[in-house]
């Protein structure tokens, strides 16, 4: 069928399976381009289909030729209805590692779960025998624990209410959109569904079963952000969540302290993912940072923000790049002064009338329909594809 793009507020509803695997290829091509690096052969990435864990995947087998197990929670398409963007970009994915002689499996199920640590863990042990890189990379809506209760995350704010410019996506106007208080439920719910209580989780269960090397790293995905949107971020329901994550590290390398396991946080750059885009008054920083930062010639993707990650701040000669707060700043550059100074001076005169002159409105719209895999150069989108 011939598919194209169905695009409902900040999701499409549709993906293009050749578009996503173009986009997989364009990846893979990116990073052999900068050229390998020594780095951990047996790698687990969990929530590895899309944004910052697919590009962990790929880092990892083409940047430092390793074995990859991949979990993620993806749809399969049913009758007319296509796949999910992951599903198809872990196709793409697996095919081109085979070509290169590269192991890498796939599990579509919930991460949090008994049962997929269970089987993952059990394939670890007969393929691999242990895991010496475990990357923790999932954005989740929710999270069913052991116990069987099952806890949502919000994007709210906590304190006063908080307003601020919010683009309309649909009409490329500018408004406002206030962010609400969240309950102290809602912060508990989105400290448990986005904090670190899954990944200590997993470490455990991979330590218990031995199939965690000694001296391993983990590392897991944060963002703090400016000023602007501390509101919605940094002290918002999510920066809760984030501080749990970070604290979790600390447990993590503390217990497992015998064996040498070290975890890290890494804080991202701020990017056009599917989790991103759900954010309110976000996807206008966003398109503010992207104008700036490629005037300036320093923007990047997942998969230039990964590559540099695992290349340049982990398994750096010189061992792990730290900055003074304990965390891995792969927002150096965003963070940079004189950027956050010219999205500022955007931010204050920026309206419905100067929008598509002073942001790059098209830019953030071409990441987006890039993730669905559409718009990419060099797939024909007239052509019937099986879906
Ligand atoms: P994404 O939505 O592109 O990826 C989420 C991944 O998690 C997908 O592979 C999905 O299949 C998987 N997943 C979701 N629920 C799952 C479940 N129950 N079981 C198994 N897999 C599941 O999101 P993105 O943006 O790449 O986020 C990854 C991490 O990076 C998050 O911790 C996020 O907070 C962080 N981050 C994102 C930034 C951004 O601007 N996009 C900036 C800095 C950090």
């Amino acid at each position: 069928m011939i598919v194209e793009p169905r695009v409902k507020g900040f999701i499409c509803t549709t993906a293009h399976p050749t578009g996503c695997a173009k986009n997989v290829e364009n990846q893979i091509a990116y990073v052999k381009k900068q050229g390998t690096f020594d780095g951990p052969k047996k790698v687990l990435v969990i929530g590895a289909s899309t944004g910052y864990g697919l590009a962990s995947r790929i880092t990892a087998a083409f940047g430092m030729g390793a074995a990859t197990i991949g979990v993620m929670f993806e749809k399969e398409a049913t009758g007319k209805r296509t796949a999910t963007p992951g599903y198809y970009n872990t196709k793409a994915f697996e095919e081109a590692a085979a070509k290169e002689g590269l192991y890498a499996k796939s599990f579509n199920g919930d991460a949090f779960s008994a049962d997929v640590k269970n089987e993952v863990i059990k394939t670890i042990k007969e393929d691999l025998g242990q895991v010496d890189l475990v990357i923790y990379s999932l954005a989740a809506p929710r999270r069913t624990t052991a116990d069987g209760i099952t806890y949502s995350s919000s994007l709210k704010t906590t304190g006063e209410p908080f307003t601020q410019k919010n683009w309309n996506l649909k009409d490329n106007t500018i408004g406002e959109a206030t962010i609400a208080v969240a309950t102290e439920e809602e912060i508990e719910g989105t400290v448990k569904v986005m904090g670190g209580e899954d990944w200590i989780d997993w470490i455990d269960a991979l330590v218990e079963a031995d199939a965690i090397a000694d001296g391993a790293i983990t590392t897991a995905y944060s963002y703090i952000g400016p000023k602007l949107t501390y509101p919605v971020y940094h002290e918002g329901t999510i920066g809760r969540a984030k501080q749990h994550l970070r604290e979790s590290a600390d447990v993590i390398t503390g217990k497992q302290e015998a064996k040498g396991i070290r975890a890290y946080v890494s804080v991202n750059k701020a990017l056009v993912t599917q989790a991103s885009s759900a954010i309110p008054v976000v996807p206008l920083y966003f398109a503010v940072l992207y104008k700036v930062m490629k005037e300036k010639g320093i923007h990047e993707g997942c998969i230039e923000q990964m590559n540099r990650l695992y290349k340049e701040k982990v398994f750096d000669k010189d061992g792990v790049i730290l900055s003074e707060d304990g965390m891995i700043r792969m927002d150096d550059w965003e963070m940079r002064e004189d950027v956050q100074n010219e999205v500022m001076e955007i931010w204050e005169q920026i309206n419905s009338d100067n929008i598509l002159e002073l942001s790059d409105v098209d830019g953030y719209w071409e990441d987006f329909y890039h993730m669905f895999g559409f718009k990419l150069d060099g797939v024909d989108y007239t052509v019937d594809v099986e879906v």
